[in-house]
């Protein structure tokens, strides 16, 4: 089953077009599609279409089989499609364990029993639960983002670059940790680590000026020119 369809997909701001005719696939068989490209090729902005916070002036976004570009993100979230964003939308003054609770609103039945399986991939968010999130370090605060993420028991979820202003060693855990949720969960991995984020990938993406420049199995993009030429070194 395709759980991503993206077809023919134009987005503007106002006048201002930046994506122009992407179209990509995310199957259920795919544990990582990452999407790669440089700053400013439009990433995030794709990624915000596909959770309908952004609305495309031409073209099709189908999540889980139905046409979503015009449903609002909540009901994308309840269909299966959850987005850890950049800006990783913490709530500062609400503890971890708030935090959570906010993240499982469609599947509140659960919420024990997901807390509980978010606590055991990361212990020391249970040691912080009644911390209010702004006290965490950045690498807590994107463990904390990621598991309110999984608290909606997504089918698939998105990454806008995880590792972004971490020191490498957290960024290496977050890879790792994002490995590991993908063996049950589609994951779509935006990231500029281009080496790192095309090894876990199945398939990957490369984006340039809001078009998709190359695409292919993680394996071929890593051995193409397009990626060695412009964005591995040494
Ligand atoms: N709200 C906005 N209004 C107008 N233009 C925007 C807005 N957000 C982004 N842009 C422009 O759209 C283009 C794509 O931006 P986008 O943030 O999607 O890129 P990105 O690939 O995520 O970059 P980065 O790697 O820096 O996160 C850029 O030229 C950017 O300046
Ligand atoms: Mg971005």
């Amino acid at each position: 089953m395709t759980l991503v369809d993206v077809s023919g997909l134009d987005v503007h701001y106002g006048d201002l077009q930046v994506l122009w005719d992407i179209s990509l696939e995310v199957r259920e068989e795919d544990s990582v599609v990452s999407i790669v490209g440089p700053n400013g090729a439009g990433k995030t902005t794709l990624l915000k279409t596909l959770s309908g916070i952004l609305t495309p002036t031409n073209g099709s976004v189908e999540v889980l089989g139905q046409d979503v570009s015009r449903v609002p993100s909540d009901e994308i979230v309840e269909r299966g499609f959850v987005q850890v964003s950049e800006e990783r939308n913490l709530f500062g003054d609400l503890s971890v364990e708030a935090n959570l609770r906010m993240g499982s609103f469609t599947k509140r039945e659960n919420f024990a029993e997901n807390r509980d399986m978010v606590f055991e991939m990361f212990p020391v968010l249970e040691d912080r639960r009644d911390k209010n999130a702004r006290t965490l370090s950045g690498g807590e605060q994107q463990m904390l983002a990621i598991g309110r993420g999984l608290m909606a028991e997504p089918e698939v979820l998105a990454f806008d670059e995880p590792s972004n202003a971490l020191a490498p060693q957290l960024a290496e855990q977050v890879f790792e940790t994002i490995e590991e949720i993908s063996d049950d969960v589609t994951v779509i991995l935006v990231e500029q680590h281009v080496d790192r984020a095309l090894q876990l990938a199945d398939r990957g993406y490369l984006l340039e000026n809001g078009r998709i420049e190359t695409e292919g199995s993680g394996a071929e993009l890593l051995e193409s020119d397009a990626i060695k030429e412009g964005y591995l070194r040494g």
